[in-house]
């Protein structure tokens, strides 16, 4: 277990459960709590430390629980404040801690503080969102776009203004310049700190606080990156400002002042390494940022030597990196780096499970699932609607495949599910039984990483290694080498064990010198003394 047990969090496996995908108890074709519920055992037996459920609270689905119409209550359709406590009460029991997502960039539409915010320009709620005059032609205040498409700004006609949204029109901005925001998300907070919360994932954690004068966002170059061109514009006012930090700090002591300390883990969707090391603060912001630098990164060796190389040489001091490979916004890992190749997926899961920090696994990693083809007619993500034929994010959000029978293990109901199955032939069930499944790997390793003092906290070197190999060393007695090319490779230097291959049948082997690697392989080194 952790060394720590302030920071159990810091070498751990975390896991996100999408719960509208995750298990269907009540037969309904969505997901819902006591679904989770039910399916603590694999979780538990997997070996992961904690969970982090996608939004809960309730919703009116125009972004699935990412616009949330209370902050202090559960959705209809995944359960009830009563199922919340008893999943924490549960999981807590099986040494498994529960982080909510919370979303406060935006609010739905139909928040009770927007309802109140539009109705009039001197409303005691007006302040809270973000709205502005129409500019001198009658369009929107500022060029500003939302990440989603479109003018980030809606006319409402009651009051001649428009008001700002990043994302949907479904989706009002906060205005995090204003004191009583500020409180009222620190109320929210402790209100699940003390139910047993264990910490909370951030969304849109680098956008909460907008330039105070609305500047227009500067024009994107083709030294800019694909999303920067995609959206014409460069956002640097409406992202990353300088402020955001002091309210993650204000975050940060409220999470400090509770024993065990809360965690925060940022959602921060930003393009540069450079730029996510900057929401650790100075170790007093939040503790775990995610990279998504990293994830976006080719599934190369040197590539990938770059961004881990740079995570580990920037980051803070006592600071702890975060890798993922999969979550709910991006095309799988298995199918995104791996193009579909088990092979080249289980080296993928051994370099996440190995790297320093703490990993974040997605519901179906752990199986190697793949993204699910949509249709036209079956895309429900608004992202999709929008720009198809990209699916948007429904690909990577279809339900959990626990086994290969109609209903996938994941409804016991005669529903069609709320998206439609991936390939059943990869599941849960079978993998189980299977002693060289991708689960049996994934748990496994998990198990060596709980095991191992130096393949857990181990400081991370890069080795000397052939072009396609991405091989490091952690702390002193692991190595692990991973042969991302399509031909034979070989590391030279290594004398030890083999404690654990994706080639299964080499687990045990001796290495006198040279750690040879097929293709597609990836091997974790105990070092002889
Ligand atoms: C985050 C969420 C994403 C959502 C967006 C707007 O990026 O992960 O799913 O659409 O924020 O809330």
């Amino acid at each position: 277990m952790a060394d720590d047990p302030n920071a159990w969090w810091r070498e751990g496996v975390l896991y996100q459960v999408y719960p509208r995908s995750f298990m269907d108890a009540d037969g309904d074709g969505v997901g819902d709590l006591r679904g989770v519920i039910d399916r603590l055992e694999h979780l538990q037996w997997l070996g992961v430390r904690g969970i982090w459920l996608s939004p809960v609270t309730v919703s009116p689905n125009a972004d699935f629980g990412y616009d949330c119409a209370n902050y202090r209550d559960v959705d209809p359709s995944l359960g009830t404040l009563s199922d919340l406590d008893e999943l924490i009460a549960d999981a807590t029991r099986r040494g498994i801690r529960i982080l909510l997502d919370i979303v406060p960039n935006h609010t739905s539409i139909d928040h009770a503080w927007f309802k109140e915010s539009r109705t009039s320009r001197d409303n005691p709620k007006r302040d809270w969102f973000v709205w502005a005059d129409p500019s001198a032609d009658g369009g929107p205040p500022n060029n500003w776009v939302s990440t989603f498409g479109g003018p980030a700004w809606t006319l409402d006609a009651t009051t001649g203004q428009y008001y700002l949204h990043n994302f949907l029109p479904e989706q009002p901005d906060l205005n995090w310049w204003n004191e009583e925001v500020r409180d009222a998300f620190d109320d929210i907070i402790r209100y699940w700190f003390d139910r047993g919360v264990a910490g909370f994932r951030v969304d849109v954690a680098h956008m909460m606080v907008k330039d105070a004068e609305l500047r227009d966002n500067p024009p994107a170059t083709s030294e800019d990156s694909f999303m920067d061109q995609m959206r014409g514009q460069l956002p640097l006012y409406n992202s990353c400002r300088p402020e955001v930090h002091d309210v993650h700090r204000r975050w940060r002591t409220i999470a400090e002042s509770y024993s065990p300390p809360r965690l925060f883990v940022g959602e921060t969707f930003v393009g540069k390494v450079e730029d996510v090391l900057a929401f650790y603060g100075d170790g007093d912001a939040f503790q775990l940022n995610f990279n998504i630098p990293f994830a976006e990164c080719p599934l190369e060796a040197t590539a990938l030597r770059t961004t881990i190389e740079l995570t580990e040489s920037i980051i803070p001091v006592g600071c702890t990196p975060v890798w993922t490979g999969s979550n709910h916004d991006l095309s799988r890992f298995p199918t995104r780096w791996a193009g579909g190749d088990p092979l080249l997926a289980r080296c993928a899961l051994m370099m996440l499970l190995t790297l320093r920090g703490t990993c974040f696994l997605y519901e179906g990693d752990e199986i190697g699932m793949v993204d699910t083809e949509i249709t036209r007619e079956q895309v429900l993500d608004p992202v999709g609607i929008k720009f198809f034929p990209y699916a948007g994010r429904d690909p990577e959000r279809t339900p959990m495949q626990w086994s290969g029978e109609p209903g996938g293990g994941f409804t016991a109901g005669a529903a069609e599910p709320w998206l439609p199955f991936g390939d059943l032939s990869c599941n849960v069930a079978d993998q189980r039984h299977e002693s060289d499944s991708m689960l049996s790997l994934c748990r496994d390793v998990i198990s060596l990483r709980e095991a191992l003092p130096d393949l857990r906290a181990g400081a991370y070197v890069s080795l000397d290694s052939p072009t396609d190999v991405l091989a490091y060393r952690r702390g002193e007695r692991i190595v692990v080498a991973i042969n991302l090319g399509t031909e034979p490779e070989a590391v030279e230097g290594i004398r030890g064990e083999i404690r654990c291959c994706t080639d299964r049948s080499r687990d045990g082997e001796k290495i006198e010198g040279v750690l040879s690697l097929a293709p597609s392989t990836a091997a974790i080194v105990l070092l002889a003394r």
